[in-house]
């Protein structure tokens, strides 16, 4: 079969290229064979934030944003949400193939015997200030792992590298136990190696004095949801960041811990905590009006509305959805939940969310079921980093295994001065001003 080509014909010099498509993608450093004379460098492409770069091969998630639909390794989100748990879809995103049931209990033992955190790192914590922002501790506690394991920086040593990995998973939840009752000022709670991923989590939330933690079994199965649907989203700033930093091969630790950092900003996972001080500004379903076009005044935006690339129903978002009913069939109504429901129904009645196909994303829901749990507003974005810290250690592995990746180095299109005359400091402020 003929290969896709697509035809370019540069008028400086009305010389003709050919350039091969594959995949619905050009090469971008065929450009650089378009030159006007030797001493051109070349054609470069020019895209700030990456809108239309694809800067990898992956096989591990697949969104369309345009029908909304999003697959982790050719599963429909919806199905696996319904139909496994987090530590199976883990397994799923890191090695490809849904577990057998040996597989599976073999895996969830392994990840239950690395939940536990070296009494250092223990200490490490309780160094932070009382008021210290979950988000925080956990971004710096998680770097502070590469000093427990100094042998993570074997990234080569694929054992080793699988050790890390299991840690990582492992510990990413007393982790962020730690650093919620360091801000409640409650001591910590070592892990149980007799619940599940989900139940253990809460119980080194939430166990008090009780000799056994029992997790409502409803909380830990819509949590269990939530994560699932927050493990992996392909090409994301925070994934971007992991292969970034992963590309200079630092250890996953470094590695996770910067992942971590990007996913902490407002615009990406911190969104669902801006959610909710939203909700709380608007304060009531008759203030939804006025709020909606402040937005469109340009005065802030609508958090958990919008998505680089679901420009239709993020379909987490419709699962979260249901999931909420059943939190609050436990937990009783989230009274917030009915601001939301009018702020959804307006904008997507409305001409300016409707032309700009911005529509509810996972955290327009995630922070009212999070609340209605228990949670306050600064433990949302921790609740994403533990289940996205596999999507971050799959992206990672695969970055490490192709063979077409080198450090991420991206170009710049220079825009400041040519060479300048040097002025010694004496005379800086005097020949400014002469010259005025
Ligand atoms: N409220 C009001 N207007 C919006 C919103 C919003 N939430 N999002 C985008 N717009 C407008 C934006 O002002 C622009 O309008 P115009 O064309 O008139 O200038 C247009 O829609 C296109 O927006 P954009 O900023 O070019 O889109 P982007 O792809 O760069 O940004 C986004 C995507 C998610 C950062 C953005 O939609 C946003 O800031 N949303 C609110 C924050 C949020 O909910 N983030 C969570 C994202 S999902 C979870 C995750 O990935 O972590």
């Amino acid at each position: 079969m003929a290969q896709d080509t697509l035809a370019i014909t540069d008028s400086r010099t009305n010389r003709t290229y050919t350039l091969s498509i594959d995949q619905g993608t050009i090469r971008a450093m065929d450009f650089r064979q378009i030159r006007t004379g030797p001493e051109d460098f070349g054609l470069m492409t020019y895209d700030p934030a990456f809108m239309n770069t694809a800067s990898c091969q992956s096989s591990i998630t697949f969104i369309d944003g345009e029908r909304g639909i999003l697959r982790y390794r050719g599963y429909p989100i919806e199905l696996l949400a319904e139909r496994c748990t987090f530590l199976e879809v883990a397994y799923l995103l890191l090695f490809g193939d849904l577990p057998t049931d040996i597989e599976l209990k073999q895996w969830v033992n392994d990840i239950t015997h690395h939940t536990m955190l070296h009494e250092t790192t223990k200490k490490f914590m309780e160094g932070f200030r009382y008021d210290a922002h979950p988000m925080a501790m956990l971004v710096s506690t998680v770097a502070a792992l590469s000093t427990v394991y100094p042998e993570a920086r074997e990234i080569y040593d694929l054992n080793n590298r699988l050790l890390q990995m299991k840690r990582l998973i492992g510990k990413m939840p007393s982790i962020a136990a730690m650093s919620y009752r360091h801000s409640l000022g409650f001591p910590y709670v070592y892990p149980d190696n007799d619940l599940s991923y989900t139940e253990n989590f809460m119980n080194m939330l939430w166990k008090m004095v009780e000799p056994k933690y029992v997790a409502n079994p409803v909380l830990a199965r819509a949590l269990d949801i939530l994560f699932i649907l927050h493990a992996d989203h392909e090409q994301n700033c925070s994934a971007n960041v992991m292969r970034s930093v992963g590309s200079a091969h630092a250890d996953p630790y470094l590695t996770t811990a910067a992942a971590a950092a990007a996913l902490s900003g407002p615009l990406h996972g911190g969104a669902n905590e801006e959610v909710l001080k939203m909700l709380d500004e608007i304060g009531s379903k008759e203030n939804v009006p006025a709020y909606i076009k402040k937005v469109k005044d340009g005065h802030g935006k609508l958090m958990g509305f919008g998505h680089r690339i679901y420009k239709n129903y993020d379909p987490r978002a419709k699962i979260i959805k249901w999931t909420a009913e059943q939190v609050f069939q436990v937990t009783g109504r989230n009274p917030k939940l009915d601001i939301a429901l009018e702020l959804e129904r307006i904008a997507l009645e409305d001409e300016y969310f409707v032309s700009r196909k911005l529509y509810p994303n996972v955290d327009f829901y995630s922070g009212i079921i999070y609340q209605a749990m228990g949670f306050k507003p600064e433990m949302f974005t921790v609740l994403f980093a533990i289940p996205r810290t596999v999507g971050w250690l799959a992206q990672w592995q695969e970055m490490l295994s192709d063979t077409e990746q080198k450090i991420a180095r991206p170009r710049q299109v220079y825009t400041g001065h040519e060479t300048r005359q040097f002025v010694p400091i004496g005379q800086r402020g005097v020949l400014a001003s002469a010259s005025l």
